[in-house]
């Protein structure tokens, strides 16, 4: 019998480990933000939550978590099409015995993901981006001292808290920003995270919610 894809077994599969802490290492090495173990895990967990939230099935949860986990693993390879190629060492990893429409959908899912201009393909790919694109956690930044680090860096180590808050009564996701202004001004954020921040608003779309942005409680979307 055909082995059902779980979260535990990608989690804990040796390969997927290597090309996250290779895929960190390509990025610690350009001074760009964290995307390891760590950015994974937390892509992993929203997007789980914001299906599981919306009350889609068990499945769908942890088919969109499972996505959302090995969404950026072909980053050791580069930058360039990254999604096109962690989309590609999934189905190595999984091998062509169990190449069903589960593992499709996580490709698809995985595949879209860096496709800022079109919708995500599926609810499954709406919750990766949501997972994804909302990491905007301080802890990320290589380096605490603002002055070492570009203006990418300075919004990233400015924002203190990420809060993403489904209303399921209403249909809204709420992603709520606590960030520091003596780091970054808000404008600062719009200027560099505002292609993320439409990216949540078309995912959002596909999940039939409207999604809102609150910066230190005021809400700006
Ligand atoms: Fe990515
Ligand atoms: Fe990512």
């Amino acid at each position: 019998m055909k082995q059902i894809l779980t979260f535990e077994e990608i989690e804990n599969n040796v390969e997927v480990q290597t090309y996250l802490k290779y895929a960190d290492y390509a990025f610690s090495s350009m001074g760009y933000k964290e995307h390891g173990s760590s950015h994974a895990l937390y892509s992993a967990t929203v997007a789980c939550q914001v299906l599981r939230d919306l009350g889609y099935d068990q499945r769908q949860q942890e088919l969109a978590k499972i996505a959302a986990y090995v969404h950026d693993i072909g980053l050791f390879i580069g930058k360039q099409d990254h999604a096109q190629s962690s989309a590609v060492i999934f189905l190595n990893i999984i091998n062509k015995d169990r190449y069903d429409g589960d593992a499709f959908s996580i490709v698809g899912a995985i595949g879209c993901h860096e496709d800022k201009c079109f919708a995500p393909v599926s609810e499954i790919a709406a919750a990766l981006v949501i997972g994804d694109k909302t990491d905007m956690r301080y802890e990320r930044a290589r380096t605490k001292d603002p002055f070492c680090l570009d203006k990418h860096g300075r919004v990233l180590l400015a924002c203190k808290k990420v809060d993403v808050v489904v209303k399921k009564e209403k249909m809204k996701i709420e992603l709520h920003l606590k960030i520091d202004t003596m780091i970054c001004s808000v404008m600062d954020y719009f200027e560099i995270f505002m292609g993320r921040t439409n990216y949540c608003r078309k995912a959002s779309d596909v999940l039939k919610c409207n999604f809102e942005l609150y910066i230190n409680e005021d809400k700006f979307l």
